[in-house]
């Protein structure tokens, strides 16, 4: 298939386009990988230039309590063991009364950044004006209980630029349409004043307050029935010193901090939230001090582990693709339509979960022998295994440690052989 310049493929139907897209995907894969007419419709509607949907496998983590009630968690993502350590922290967590979590309000900035300005100008930027102008626009907003809560204005030495910066309570929302509108409704006010030229109106996604937190403490007892031949004593010590080791080793804060994404971005996306400003703004958080470090912190404390993780966690219940996604509204609906608040709370249990399960992992038995019981199953299902089959063979081929295609496709002949008698 020759790809089209780039003129004639924008001309093409978006049926066109589908069918173009759709002769990359192998036969025996069409069902799987390309849109139904309604999944079409709305991957349509959700982006521009929509070809299909990107299947990405769905589960549900049970086991979480999180502030005194049962949580079932939906998680979307490629990668097997996630969904499976993120129940099994929660479960053993749960053992100790489970999290803990609270969340600060949702509050968003945007900036307008004005340059051929002077710093000067800043004393002529009249926030009750803003205020005035901004009304109209955060009307909606307020009704819900939301709106502006701040201005702040100051200079930029090393690019002279001026910087305004709008706090604003988006309530439920991600609410980066309505604080970049919120922007550029006080651009021209501000460049009359200033004397000077927009470069630029963004929402930062730092969001830096709108934090969200989640604890737990896990006596010795409680922990000890899951530390294979260590002590609990000994794997709470080991653990607080893979935390520290994070913090420490920037090498090691990448990783560590990925695998606390790992069940948060799998939340965000299973609610269709924005995956790549949830990593961003906590990478950065856990970059504040100027060096990567930990977003979780664990401590030995009377008789037991305890474990906290806060980060900036900008989640949104309505607004985007949140609303039109059934997937999404589905996963809300299990989730027990939480606000946003509520829902990154939530996050946050998860990200702990996430973090503690793969700690606990590392410093006693190792990730790998879990991993690789998943890898065996994916061969089995290279080899052609479906459903029970393929859990059947791979857990053969861990036991033999032996992951060919080769041995997965004779085990596969026998099993069949067998159940045909
Ligand atoms: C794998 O996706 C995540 C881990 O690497 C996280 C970690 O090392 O802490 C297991």
């Amino acid at each position: 298939m020759n790809i089209p310049a780039s003129s004639t493929f924008r001309k093409l139907t978006p049926l066109e386009k589908k069918a173009f897209w759709e002769s990359f995907i192998d036969k025996t894969g069409l069902s799987v990988a390309s849109a139904s007419q309604e999944q079409f419709n709305l991957a349509d509607i959700l982006v521009e230039q929509a070809v299909g949907i990107c299947v990405v496998p769905l589960g549900l983590a049970s086991g979480f309590l999180i502030d005194g009630k049962a949580y079932i968690i939906p998680l979307a993502v490629e990668e097997p063991s996630v969904i499976a350590a993120a129940g099994y922290g929660a479960h053993i967590i749960a053992q100790g009364g489970g999290f803990t979590t609270r969340a600060e309000a949702s509050i968003a900035e945007s900036y307008i950044y004005i340059e051929q300005s002077d710093i000067s100008a800043l004393e002529h930027i009249d926030t009750a004006k803003l205020r005035n102008l901004l009304a109209p626009v955060l009307a909606r907003l307020e009704n819900r209980g939301g709106g502006l809560r701040d201005i702040k204005t100051y200079w930029l030495h090393e690019t002279k630029l001026i910087a305004v910066e709008l706090a604003i309570d988006v309530c439920d929302a991600m609410g980066a349409n309505i604080v970049n509108t919120a922007a550029e409704t006080v651009k021209p006010y501000l460049e009359s004043v200033t004397k000077g030229k927009a470069l630029m109106c963004i929402l930062s996604n730092a969001s830096t307050n709108r934090k969200a937190q989640a604890e737990f403490f896990l006596p010795f007892e409680k922990l000890a029935p899951f530390c294979k031949g260590f002590s609990a004593e000994d794997t709470a010590r080991r653990i607080v010193l893979a935390t520290q080791l994070a913090n420490e080793d920037p090498n090691r804060a990448v990783t560590h901090n990925k695998g606390i994404m790992n069940g948060i971005a799998a939340l965000a996306l299973a609610t269709m939230n924005d995956t790549r400003a949830i990593e961003a703004q906590a990478h950065a958080w856990s970059a504040r001090n100027g060096k990567l470090e930990s977003l979780s912190d664990f401590s030995v404390q009377a008789g037991g582990l305890y474990g906290k993780l806060e980060l900036p966690l900008a989640c949104g219940t309505v607004g985007g693709s949140i609303d039109l996604h059934p997937g999404a509204q589905a996963a809300l609906k299990l989730l027990g339509n939480p606000d946003s608040r509520q829902l990154a709370r939530i996050a946050a249990a998860v990200g702990l979960a996430q973090n503690f399960a793969a700690l606990l992992a590392l410093v006693t038995t190792g990730i790998q022998s879990g991993h690789m019981k998943y890898h065996a199953a994916r061969i089995a299902y290279k080899a052609g295994a479906r459903g029970e089959e393929a859990r059947t063979i791979g857990a053969q081929l861990a036991l033999e440690k032996n992951y060919s295609l080769e041995r997965a496709q004779e085990l596969l002949c026998k099993l069949r052989e067998n159940l045909n008698g």
